[in-house]
């Protein structure tokens, strides 16, 4: 190979690697700001109107772990504990009986925001629900809108539960960057 054409291979590495560090891409992510979601996810599984529907049951009728079953929500997310306060999205998507020997589900929903600052947006959430565990973690696999680029985890905390109908009111602490 001529110098001629070393040098050109060198330029060539030299600005590619260039665009790699300071391209569009890269400087959206280190430029990615940090935020804090706080909000109430309503699951309403008893009564007329029903927001998670069970599709599938669990195949072993008896099984303490539910493993095998599926439910579809349209789950309502509040600002307060209270299914009256305002609204601020709905939580749409699936969650399953993925874990034999507890009650343990694999959950995958987008969050999708109807109000204020993130109104349009959505937030993609995929990962493992012990809904008996005090505090369950879920990983924010992406977004849309506002959350572009979005990475970040989400804490979840049963604030209220019913026994007998099994309806629930889950707090939800979300930490992205996006
Ligand atoms: C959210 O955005 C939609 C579409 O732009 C709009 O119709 C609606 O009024 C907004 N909701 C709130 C609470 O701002």
């Amino acid at each position: 190979m001529g110098k001629g054409v070393l040098l050109l291979l060198f330029l060539v590495l030299v600005v590619a690697e260039a665009q790699l560090r300071h391209g569009p891409t890269a400087s959206r992510l280190t430029e990615a700001t940090p935020t804090h979601l706080h909000f109430y996810f309503h699951d309403t599984v008893s009564g007329k109107s029903p927001t998670a529907v069970r599709v599938v049951g669990p195949p072993d009728a008896s099984s303490q772990s539910m493993f095998g079953m599926v439910n579809v929500m349209d789950d309502l997310l509040t600002e307060g504990p209270d299914a009256g306060s305002p609204p601020v999205g709905r939580a749409q998507g699936l969650y399953m009986g993925s874990d034999q020997a507890k009650i343990g589900f694999l959950q995958a929903m987008n969050l999708v925001f109807t109000a204020g600052a993130y109104n349009g947006s959505t937030l993609a959430l995929l990962g493992k629900n012990c809904p008996l565990d005090a505090v369950r973690e879920l990983p924010v696999v992406g977004g849309t809108g506002a959350f572009r680029f979005a990475r970040g985890y989400a804490l979840l905390r049963t604030h209220w539960f019913d026994f007998r109908t099994g309806d629930a009111t889950v707090e939800y602490d979300v930490y992205v960057m996006h």
